[in-house]
Order: C-alpha cells, then structure tokens, then sequence
C-alpha cells in the first residue's frame, strides 16, 4: 500500500485519486466515469476485480419491466425502463508469471489514477509485486471519444520492474456480466439479471464482435473491439469466442526493460430497429475510422474537441483551489453527459451509474441545459430535439389524462411516463413549463431559427395547450392551476403552486410569440385565433398567492397556514426525511425539500420586488433541508442576489463538492450531473448575476470576501466573452464574435473587440442573515477576509 493516506489530490486541471482504497472504489468509479453522452463507461478497474459497479451504458439501451402497484388506478404507467450494463469492453486482465493481477493481493508500491480535464483520458499508473514477489509497472489510459461517438479506446502498457518475466494479457468483451441489483424491486433485478440474448458472434485476426438484444424491450446491441500489439520477439495470441465472451489473448517473455502494449479499440451501435448485419457493419465500421485516425490521432482529436470547449466554458476561481478543481471536474462531467447526447436524453445520472435507472428528469431542462445553452449551445439543442422526438408519447398521454397538448414523463429513457407514483411523479406538470423554458433560453442564447421552426415553437405550444386545459378560471376571472406538485417533493398535488403557475404563465406568452413569429407552424399544429387569446389572458390572470399577513408568497395557496415541522426534534440521522418518516406528514407541514418557491425568484425573478425576493428567500431559508441535491445551487443564486455573499459562497461550495464528499451517500449510484451543472449555475448566476428573463441576458457580479476573484467564460449568439470579477469591479472581454448587448447591475453595456468594458461592483443589498433549520445550515466555507 501506499504510504500516504489514499484520496482525492487538489489539483486545478484534473481528477486525481492516489493509494489504493478497495472500499472506495464504487464511488471513484463514478467520478472516474468516461462518456461522451452517447456511450459510457465507468472507472472499473480494467483486470475487472476488485471492483464496485463495472458499468457499460448506451444512452437509449435498456430492458423494460412491470412497474409495481399495490392498488391499480386509471392512467398508472404500466411499463418501466432501466438502463442496462451492457457488454463491457474495459476488461484487460494480466497474468504475471503465473499470478492473476488482483489488486487485493499482494502489494500496491504505488497506484494513481488521473482523469484529466483537458486530455480527456483516464489514465494509471500502477506498480505492484505479486505475492510471490514479481514486480510490474502497468500504465493505462483510456477514453471515450467525444469526436468518434461510437468509439473508445485503451492502451495498455505492462513493464517487469526487476527482470525477465512472462506476461500474458487478456483483452475481453464480456456480455450479461453478473452485478448486483441496485433495485429494491426484485422483478427489476430479475429482469436485469443476464438481459441480453446472443444473435451472433464472430472474429477475425485481433478483431471480434458480439452482437444481442433485450428480451423485452427488444433492442439491438453490436460490441466489436480492435486491438494493436507491441512486444518483443515470441509473441503468441489467441483468439477465442462464444455468445457472451470474446477474448484475445497475447503471451510474451518481456525482458528487464523491455514492455508489452497493447491498444484496444472499441465501437458499439445499437438500435429498435437495425438488423444483425447492418449492426456489425456499423461497428465495424467505427474500429476502421477509429484504427484509421489511430491512438494518437484519438489522443489529438480529443484534446482539440476540450481546448475548444473551455474556451468558450472554463470558470478560473482565485482564492479556493479545491474548488477550483470540483468546478473543472463539474463542468468537465456535464460536457461528457451531454455533448453527444443528440437525438437521445440526457440522463439525471449521465452515463455514469445505473442510479434512477438511467431515467431524465427536469433535471435536464432546468439545470444541465442552462450550461449547454451559454458553452456548447449545440448539446442544448439535441436534448431539446430529444424532447421534441417524443412529443407524439406526450401527446397520447395528454390524451390518456384527459388533457391537451402535450404531458411530458416525469422520468423516462424512451419518452415515456415511468414514474409510478403518481404525486411526485405525472402530478409533477411543471416539467411541461421547464422544457418551455429551455426552449426559450436555447433560442435566446443562440438565435437559431432552423430550431424554433422546426422543433422549438412545436414544444412551446403543444406544453401551452396542456396549461390551458389544466387549468380554468375562477369565478373572479383568476387563471387557477389546481392539483400539482411543484420541485418540492415533500408537498404534493397542491393548489396554485407559484413555481408552476409563474412558468406556466412564462409558457402561454412565449406560445403566443411563437404563434406570432411562425404563423405556418401555427397553422400546421391548428393554431385558432381564440386559442392565442386564451393563452394570452389566462397569462395575465394567473394567479399568484400571496400571504398578506406574514408578507411572503406560499409556495402553493394556503401553505403557510400549514403548521411547522419539528426541527429540534429531528436528529441527523433523520435526514433525509423522506427515508424516516412517513409522506402525509411531510406533505402536511411547512417542511421543504428543495427549493421551489426560491427556484421561482431566481427564473422568473422578473415577477417579483427586490423586497418581496429578500423576504421570501429568509422565510424559505428557515423551512429548507436539502434532502435533494437540486437545491443548494439555487440557494446560492438567491443568496447571492438578496447580499448574503458568504452564504452563497458556501452553497456554490456544497453543490460543486457534493460528489467529492459524497454528502448524499450515493455517490456509487452515479454522479449528480443536475447537481454540477448547479455549480455552474451558483457561480456564473449566483456570484455572476447572470439573468437571462425572456432571451435578453444581464450580469451583476459580486463576490465573498474570501474570493479574490472569478472569470468565467461564456458563449452568447456565437459570441465568445470572458467576465472577470473582482472584489471592486467587473471586466467584460470580448474573446471572439459580434459586439455584445448586455447590462452590469442595470446598466447596460457593450462588449466590443479590443479593450474591455471595466465597470465598478455597486455595494451588496443588506438585509438579516437568515436561518436555516436546526443543523441544515451548509457547512462554512466563507472565511473572514484577510
Ligand atoms: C428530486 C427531483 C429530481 C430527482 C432526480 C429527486 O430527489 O426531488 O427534483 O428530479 O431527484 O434527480
């Protein structure tokens, strides 16, 4: 073992994990995961033991099952979807002299991994003796290519540290690989257990491949891996292959100084509806161009693919190196879930862990596409025209619901609802509001009209509709949306819920713009005159609740009259909360799982007064206790513009080293990609002020006393800026494009090529520190200022 005590090493470019911690090895090989939106792989380990969960996932791929009622009702979904772990080609095992390299064994002298942010590798660096006493160096790096979306790629490098030793290599791909369930529910376990039936398999030289489908959801799957040799003299390979295992084996005698490689190149396709051959051939296919461009040009393309991303996404912090690096690995992961994601989603956990079963949730709209939009606009846009590609599903579930329009799943890989629990799941229609308002960033961010005519107007008005018949007007003329859940999950199926009703009031106007600006889209969708107008008043009369009394908005009519939880009586192992108590009390109480009310201040923060902001914000503070991790980001947001500096500070911090430390424990499921994109969120509209209410985009920066400074990167309209802030001012810098159009605290302003627009930090709003509940406060990271 190594000497130092095994853990993460702070380091600004990259993910380093030093020592050998076996315990630890589930939730280094979430941070440690490879993807590149459409493929993923998780950190395993490539002799495949010790191991945690080794994770092979396809966005798209996966196995259906019944979804379990205890009591039936009309409109329950009837079928879920779960990701598979399909066939994995990470494996690499080594046999040194006659010893299996087993990292529980005998001695690891030396052991690092390194996931770097701007290679875009995983690489390791590992020295261990056998128990016997033989001594290797194996060095590995391997990625997912973000260029070639079919394609992975691993060299593997083994050396004899102190003489002559025979090695022998197996390279494998390996189907229905045995792993535990993650799922409660022993159908989902079964139905997961050995998922993949054999159609064919074949080999050729050092080239094989497998191909299977689901049993259920009858989906197709070809693996195919390629490998290159590098030894001494007295090489002997073996082929070998059967339904799920296709091995090459490569035996040497490596003399001191001497070392075998060996580069495995890796395609997957998968598809409903493609044949066995057409599916070999496209993997075939993928290892040409990927043996053609060879590993150094993978290595070559990859790099240029992140230097052009962080050019346009990279957030440097001065004051805080540890966060830093969970910034650059945050954004890193959020690139890697996303960008070639395309016609398919974006799950809540990436490609990074079977955690929420592969599902998307809002997530996705609300959190990670707000990233996309402003780095990689051209992600955002897929995901949407995932979105978009469903919208015959959420038309017949309209249907099904009685409805208009268009009701997107709560939670779903295909488009369809999973959510088999009807309160925090269908009843949940604000998802309709979060893509609305996704749709509406994306177009104001890039201007791209090929997408509003051709997806985007479609989304704004089939989620308008289902708003319109959702909700009705009171005899006052009020417009009222009755019977929903809003983000907080520990208040269900309310009425006038003000998230819900502000976005959905955001989604009637942009429909009725839409409308406007695409008279042929409206047309084709059957648009009528009475329609718009309807969107248009039911918009204007919204209603809004307001509690006179106490001088804040209820979340939902009538919630402040809710009586209080018991903070003092509720110990920490009490949390979360969902997990110890039962739901019909949490739903009968003023008790907050995330925020909602506080979500509405920030994305529709148009809709209220400074005042109103400050004081909903403290009121929500003291009934908060962030038993999700979508919350903390939007605190920091809310924080930060009500003058609580420090506050956000901290909040940006537990958001951006959540998966680190691993504060929701499950970490092994998957990485949180929502909750790193809400980093992003914390600091560039938290301690940035980035607004962006209807398209238009404005900035009023401030920082924590401990900051020295931050600048981040941006793109907006294929302008690429620069903000750099610092405790006294703020500097626009243009880095490529058309001047830009925006405003510093009100003011507004143009960024044009050359110098900068230097503008002064106005002082923060004051206002009294708010109060979390009893031991929910964020654990301080803001220090006093030197
Ligand atoms: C949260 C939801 C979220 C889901 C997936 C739940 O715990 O309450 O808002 O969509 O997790 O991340």
């Amino acid at each position: 073992m190594s000497a130092t005590k095994p853990g993460w090493v702070v380091a600004p470019w990259e993910l380093r994990w030093s020592g050998l911690d076996v315990e630890a090895l589930e939730r280094t090989e979430s941070a440690f995961a490879l993807s590149n939106g459409h493929l993923g792989w998780r950190g395993s380990l490539e002799e495949g033991e010790p191991r945690g969960l080794p994770g092979t996932y396809l966005n798209g791929f996966y196995e259906e099952h019944s979804l379990p009622y205890a009591e039936s009702g009309y409109g329950y979904p009837e079928a879920g979807q779960t990701v598979v772990n399909a066939t994995d080609g990470k494996i690499i095992r080594l046999l040194v002299g006659d010893e299996p390299l087993d990292m529980r064994y005998g001695a690891a002298v030396h052991h690092e991994r390194v996931l770097d942010f701007r290679s875009g590798t995983l690489s390791r660096n590992t020295e261990w003796v056998s128990p016997t006493g033989r001594r290797v160096r194996i060095t590995t790096q391997r990625l997912v290519s973000f260029t070639q979306r079919a394609v992975a790629a691993i060299r593997y490098e083994v050396e004899p540290v102190d003489g002559e030793l025979q090695v022998v290599l197996q390279s494998d791909l390996l189907a229905n690989e045995p792993i535990e369930s993650t799922s409660k529910d022993p159908r989902v376990a079964a139905a997961l257990r050995a998922p993949l039936a054999a159609d064919f398999a074949a080999s050729e030289g050092y080239r094989a491949v497998l191909v299977h489908h689901t049993k259920r959801s009858g989906l197709r799957l070809a693996a195919a891996m390629d490998h290159e040799l590098e030894a001494t003299d007295g090489l002997h390979t073996e082929m070998h292959v059967e339904e799920d295992l296709a091995r090459l084996t490569a035996a040497v005698d490596v003399p001191a100084g001497g070392r075998l490689r060996l580069t495995k190149y890796l395609a997957y396709g998968w598809s409903g509806q493609r044949s066995v051959p057409a599916l070999r051939a496209q993997v075939d296919a993928a290892l040409a161009g990927a043996l053609q461009t060879g590993w150094d040009g993978l290595l070559a393309e990859q790099r240029a693919y992140l230097d052009d991303f962080w050019e346009s996404a990279d957030i440097e912090i001065d004051g805080d190196p540890e966060l830093q690096q969970a910034l650059r690995f945050a954004l890193y992961h959020v690139l890697q879930a996303g960008s070639r994601g395309e016609s398919r989603a974006i799950p809540a956990k990436g490609l990074t862990g079977p955690g929420y079963d592969g599902h998307a949730f809002w997530d996705t709209e609300t959190f990670v596409l707000p990233v996309l939009s402003y780095t990689i606009p051209e992600a955002a846009r897929d995901a949407l025209r995932w979105r978009h590609s469903t919208l015959d599903k959420a038309r017949e579930r309209a249907r099904v619901l009685g409805q208009r329009g268009a009701v997107f799943p709560w939670r779903s890989i295909n488009g369809e609802e999973c959510s088999a629990y009807w309160p925090a799941g269908t009843a949940a229609f604000h998802v309709a509001a979060d893509i609305a308002d996704a749709t509406v960033r994306y177009l104001g961010a890039t201007g791209d009209t090929d997408f509003d005519r051709n997806e985007g107007a479609e989304l704004l008005i089939e989620t308008a509709r289902l708003w319109a018949s959702l909700g009705h007007h009171d005899p006052h003329g009020g417009f009222r949306i009755d019977g929903v859940t809003g983000p907080d999950e520990y208040t269900a199926v309310v009425d006038n819920n003000v998230y819900t009703n502000l976005m959905a009031q955001r989604n009637l106007l942009q429909a009725a713009a839409a409308c406007e600006r695409l008279p042929e889209v409206a047309e084709r969708l059957g648009v009528e005159e009475g329609e718009v107008a309807f969107w248009r008043n039911a918009a204007r009369n919204m209603v809004v609740p307001y509690d006179d009394v106490l001088g804040v908005h209820p979340q939902s009519e009538r919630f402040t009259e809710h009586t209080e939880w018991d903070f003092a009586a509720t110990p920490p192992e009490g949390y979360p909360l969902l997990l110890n108590y039962p739901y019909f009390d949490l739903y009968r109480k003023q008790v907050i799982k995330q925020a909602d009310l506080v979500l509405a201040l920030h994305l529709r923060g148009d809709a209220f007064t400074e005042e109103q902001k400050a004081r909903n914000f403290a009121y929500y503070e003291a009934r908060t206790v962030r038993d999700s991790s979508l919350s903390a980001c939007t605190q920091a947001v809310i924080a930060a513009e009500v003058g609580h500096l420090d506050l956000a500070y901290d909040y940006l911090a537990e958001t951006a080293l959540a998966d680190f430390h691993d504060i929701h424990r499950n970490v092994r499921n998957g990485l949180h990609i929502a909750s790193l994109a809400g980093s992003w969120i914390a600091t560039i509209a938290g301690l940035g002020g980035m607004r962006d209410h209807d398209g238009v985009l404005t900035f009023a920066p401030r920082l924590p006393a401990a900051l020295r400074s931050i600048t981040f990167r941006m793109c907006y309209r294929e302008t690429r800026f620069a903000v750099e802030v610092t405790q006294e001012q703020a500097s626009y810098r243009l880095i490529s494009g058309k001047p830009l159009h925006t405003a510093h605290h009100g003011e507004p302003i143009v960024v044009s090529p050359g110098e900068p627009v230097v503008r002064p930090l106005p002082p923060p709003p004051r206002h009294p520190a708010p109060q979390q509940p009893v031991g929910r406060a964020p654990q301080r990271r803001s220090r006093p200022p030197v």
